[in-house]
């Protein structure tokens, strides 16, 4: 749907519908960007299978909204456009359910399993009973209305009797349909109930972002979905790229009209109910569930989801099972509290108690101080916990934290260990208030907090922890990747007095070092190779490794493209940092305060002086050529390079990456294990399919040719 000839078309046809009017086809144009646009949100967001790229996506956003700004009288409710709310949420209003949301019983081990399944079999009176088995999501409930197949009404939970009224905000998850076909299955209006989630992907994210702005990140996924439903404002809740799975039908109307045999056959069954979720564009959990007969089956199915619920793109806690036959479903009925119908299986606890210790006041390299705390040694989910951040002052107000607290901690996934809470039932009164320093634990100057920050900093620049850390930060892989010179060397050399800034990194006294014992010719050969191969980073590297407040690798790429080399940001005004993508105007200040700075500027006059690659190696490969206009997708394991440099490569030869398999792909570079995406580059014949080392002389063709 739509090529790029096509979107070019589309854009010199809008340009004259805009100067004049031409409502009619204005209209018919407008419909089919809808469409298409539709289309794509569902390929994008249910299927996570796009099949064109995000610019050519945003083109077709922005004919849509050029026309409809030309042609107001033609914007409807369900257009893409109007997910984005460009106002703020008033008060949520109370709204009522039209169900009552339930909550399950919980169940822990085989056992309670079997247990469950012989009563609800005796009172359905059945030798065995179907299940149909599946996630149970670990984020926050919602209910969605919709009448006549638009959605009217979205709802928190609330009380599970009434809720919040957060439509707004649930109209911007794009994989919840405005609209959706329920009246091809006969049903006029429906509540459907589902899960906010945050992605294991999406919440690294955003995290990564709440850390380069030195706020405290989110604890966990299932926060970052809970915390988004009541935002102020529905452009945050935009930012944090939720999604949604629908997976129940609390209650439903129908239109009396006469449905085909083969749908209506799908609404007797649960799994079939989540069939039709998913034709009329859910992402209902159909790929993740199973419909088995009898609790064994049940089990064992169980046992294989917890096996593998770190590798699952998002959070889950357990299993839910439900009777499959609706009917069945409705004469099991209800205990006072929960459906006989429906029970959860709880996943083996991620949390354990333990004892906090101390707090200890950690010095980072942009002077922010970060309290750590130091609890009794706790075995979670395979690994021992001993130190746990926590951010800043403020968690430790809002969690009331005291010295010698006993302290929930739970440690989910890949997700690093943070405290739940203190468990104040079980203080005995001999519990110390945790006192924030005053002055720097290193250099013991005053620290400082700005109005809007949570954090303290000690803001002498000259203070020892500062500096270490960015020498630290300057050769870490991401950064200048120095291999083989890491923390210790720098902290031991910082100590003897051999090193003490980022340019005596290249300036070290190898003789004195060859004296220190653990320094053989070897490994000095391969400190000096490393530092040596550091001067050619490319350009975004070095401005990554420099540790500009807020500066993150993304950021300091854009940095890197706008200019032919680093002393070119000299002369950025904040205004015109701004301008440049991303770039808003805390870390356009910070960029420029950097800059203005004369020890800074000093220091990268040294740098250059010392070989240190300045210009921007990236813009003079595309004006040579390069990989110029090609796209490059890896897939599998890589075994020469890193996943991340192979990437860089390409960029730095001015080639483009792709996020999926389709016929706008060039170059498919496939390493061991490839799955699903060398199967479909396989259909398309002008990909190309090469190994790694095929990669590798392709690039070096194009650096040599
Ligand atoms: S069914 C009447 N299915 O777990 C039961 N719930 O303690 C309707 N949940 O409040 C819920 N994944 O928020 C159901 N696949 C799933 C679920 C699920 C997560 C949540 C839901 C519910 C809670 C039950």
């Amino acid at each position: 749907m739509y090529s790029t000839e096509q979107i070019k078309e589309l854009q010199k046809l809008t340009a004259s519908l805009v100067k004049a009017d031409h409502t009619d086809k204005a209209f018919e144009i407008v419909e089919d960007l809808r469409k298409a646009l539709q289309f794509h949100e569902y390929r994008y967001y249910v299927l996570n299978d796009p099949l064109i790229s995000d610019t050519e996506y945003d083109q077709l956003f922005k004919l849509l909204e050029k026309i409809e700004q030309a042609n107001p009288e033609l914007i409807t409710a369900t257009s893409p456009t109007q997910r984005v709310g460009n106002s703020l949420n008033p008060a949520f209003n109370t709204v009522a359910h039209l169900v009552p949301m339930l909550s399950l019983e919980n169940s822990y081990n085989a056992e309670d399993l079997i247990d469950w399944d012989r009563k609800a079999r005796e009172v359905a009176r059945k030798e065995e009973l179907e299940y149909c088995v599946e996630p149970k999501f670990d984020g926050a409930s919602i209910s969605l209305i919709y009448e006549d197949d638009f959605l009217v009404r979205g709802a928190t939970r609330g009380n599970g009797v009434e809720g919040d009224d957060v439509t707004t905000n649930l109209k911007q998850i794009r994989s919840i349909p405005l609209h959706a076909a329920f009246a091809e299955y006969g049903i006029q209006q429906v509540e459907i109930r589902g899960e906010v989630m945050m992605s294991k992907k999406a919440f690294a994210a955003y995290n990564e972002q709440l850390t380069q702005q030195n706020i405290a990140p989110l604890a966990n996924a299932r926060n970052g979905a809970s915390g988004s439903l009541r935002m102020k404002d529905p452009k945050d809740v935009a930012r944090r790229k939720l999604e949604a799975f629908l997976y129940n039908v609390s209650y439903y109307t129908r239109t009396g009209d006469k449905v085909h045999a083969e749908k209506e056959k799908l609404l007797n069954t649960h799994s079939g109910i989540l069939q039709m979720l998913w034709n009329v564009g859910f992402k209902s959990p159909l790929k993740e569930m199973k419909v088995v007969k009898g609790i064994q089956a049940v089990i064992n199915y169980c046992n294989e989801f917890e096996s593998k619920r770190d590798d699952l793109p998002f959070e889950i806690d357990g299993m839910v099972i439900k009777v499959n036959d609706l009917q069945l479903q409705e004469s099991l009925g209800m205990t006072t509290h929960h459906p006989r119908w429906a029970i959860a299986f709880k996943f083996k606890a991620r949390q354990a108690t333990s004892k906090l210790r101390i707090v200890e006041f950690q010095v980072g390299r942009t002077g922010s101080i970060t309290p750590v705390a130091k609890i009794d040694p706790v075995f979670i989910s395979g690994v021992t916990v001993t130190s746990i951040s926590l951010f800043n002052e403020d968690v430790i107000k809002e969690k009331d934290l005291k010295i010698g607290d006993t302290v929930l901690v739970e440690r989910a996934g890949d997700v690093i260990p943070y405290i739940v809470k203190s468990l104040d039932e079980v203080r005995d009164g001999s519990e110390k208030e945790i006192v924030f320093p005053t002055n720097c634990p290193v250099c013991n100057s005053e620290l400082y907090k700005e109005e809007a920050e949570a954090v303290w900093r000690c803001i002498n620049i000259e203070c020892p922890a500062q500096v270490v850390e960015r020498m630290i930060h300057y050769v870490s892989k991401d950064a200048m990747d120095i291999r083989s010179f890491g923390e210790a060397n720098i902290r031991k050399f910082y100590e003897l007095g051999l090193l003490k800034d980022i340019p005596g990194i290249y300036e070290l006294d190898f003789t004195a070092i060859s004296k220190l014992p653990g320094f053989g010719k070897k490994s000095i050969d391969n400190i000096q190779a490393a530092i040596e191969a550091s001067k050619h980073q490319p350009l975004n590297r070095l401005i990554f490794a420099l540790g500009i407040r807020f500066v993150g690798e993304t950021t300091a790429k854009v940095l890197a493209n706008a200019v032919k080399h680093l002393m070119d940001l000299k002369d950025f005004s904040e205004e015109k940092l701004q301008q440049l993508e991303d770039i808003g105007v805390k870390v356009a200040n910070s960029v420029y305060t950097f800059f203005q700075n004369e020890q800074n500027i000093e220091m990268l006059q040294q740098l250059e002086t010392l070989g240190i690659e300045m210009s921007n190696k990236k813009n003079a490969a595309v004006v040579q050529g390069g990989l110029a206009e090609q796209t490059f997708l890896f897939t599998g394991t890589l075994n020469r390079l890193k996943r991340s440099e192979a990437e860089e490569m390409v960029e730095e030869h001015g080639g483009k990456l792709l996020g999926s398999v389709s016929s706008k792909l060039n170059y498919l570079v496939v390493g061991e294990d490839a799955g699903s995406k060398l199967e479909k580059a396989k259909k398309i014949h002008s990909i190309k399919i090469i190994s790694e080392d095929e990669f590798l002389s392709l690039v070096d063709k194009n650096i040599t040719g």
